[in-house]
């Protein structure tokens, strides 16, 4: 395991408030609004799917929570402090500590191992390189990629290669992980054991998730299910 705190809450988990929120959030490409005003509440160690149509702005409403994409108006806040407003350094600092991220296709570093790969975040954080990569293969090893962490993302199944990325997204205790259609490469039977294995170590590690998928089906595995229509929330405002 991990040596930190494998079973003891993220670090904002105590908090009374939420880990995430976005108030009045508005983005728009010219005429076309992304998100035409959005209010969202993320719990500590709350898992959430963000479910709508393409081009309803999921994507738009990930990226500005994470601090990826800013908002043209409304607030952010992680832990009930603002960080919508914070210059590009201490946003990507942020997304750096307090948040990791699944996407689509893995989005490994092709030449780096799966021990490697996963040991990123814990490098850039500072961590010394046989420590983080003992940790690595330990969340490897717990994703059910045991004697694979030598592999290259090449050398693995499109199921592996997102349970490295999971691993990856974990291995420094975010707060929150965002992943946006985490199983959209894979075949239904892969994607709902890669689902389960990030609710399971997001759940295991106190840290919320929010889930962005096309997939009804897996999107009725997560505990919430929020719909955005149009660059709103059409239902699940409010956690069920
Ligand atoms: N960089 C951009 N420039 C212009 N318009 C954009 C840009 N990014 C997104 N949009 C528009 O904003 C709207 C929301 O896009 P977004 O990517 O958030 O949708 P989505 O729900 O993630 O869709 P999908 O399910 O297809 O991934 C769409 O109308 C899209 O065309
Ligand atoms: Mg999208």
């Amino acid at each position: 395991m991990p040596t930190q705190t494998t079973h003891s809450p993220g670090p904002l988990a105590t908090s009374t408030c939420p880990a995430l929120s976005g108030r009045g959030l508005v983005k728009r490409y010219g005429a076309q609004y992304a998100l035409a005003g959005v209010d969202i509440d993320i719990q500590p160690g709350e898992a959430v799917a963000i479910v709508g149509p393409s081009g309803s702005g999921k994507t738009s409403l990930l990226h500005v929570l994470a601090g990826i994409l800013p908002a043209d108006s409304g607030e952010v806040l992680l832990g009930g402090t603002r960080i919508d407003h914070l210059g590009e350094a201490k946003r990507s600092e942020l997304r750096r500590t307090e948040f990791g991220f699944v996407f689509q296709s893995g989005m490994l570093v092709a030449e780096l191992s799966a021990e490697e790969n996963a040991a990123l975040p814990l490098l850039l954080a500072g961590v010394s390189r046989g420590k983080a990569l003992a940790d690595a293969r330990q969340w490897l090893e717990r994703l059910g990629l045991a004697g694979k962490g030598a592999r290259r993302p090449g050398e693995l199944s499109g199921g592996e290669a997102q349970r490295v990325a999971i691993a990856r997204a974990l291995a420094h205790q975010p707060s929150v992980i965002f992943a946006d259609e985490p199983t959209g490469a894979l075949d239904t039977r892969t994607g709902r054991d890669t689902m389960n294995a990030l609710l399971g170590a997001a759940a295991e590690n106190g840290a919320a998730v929010v889930i962005v998928t096309h997939d009804r089906d897996l999107a009725e595995s997560v505990p919430r299910m929020v719909t955005i229509r149009d660059g709103r929330i059409a239902s699940g405002v409010t956690a069920s």
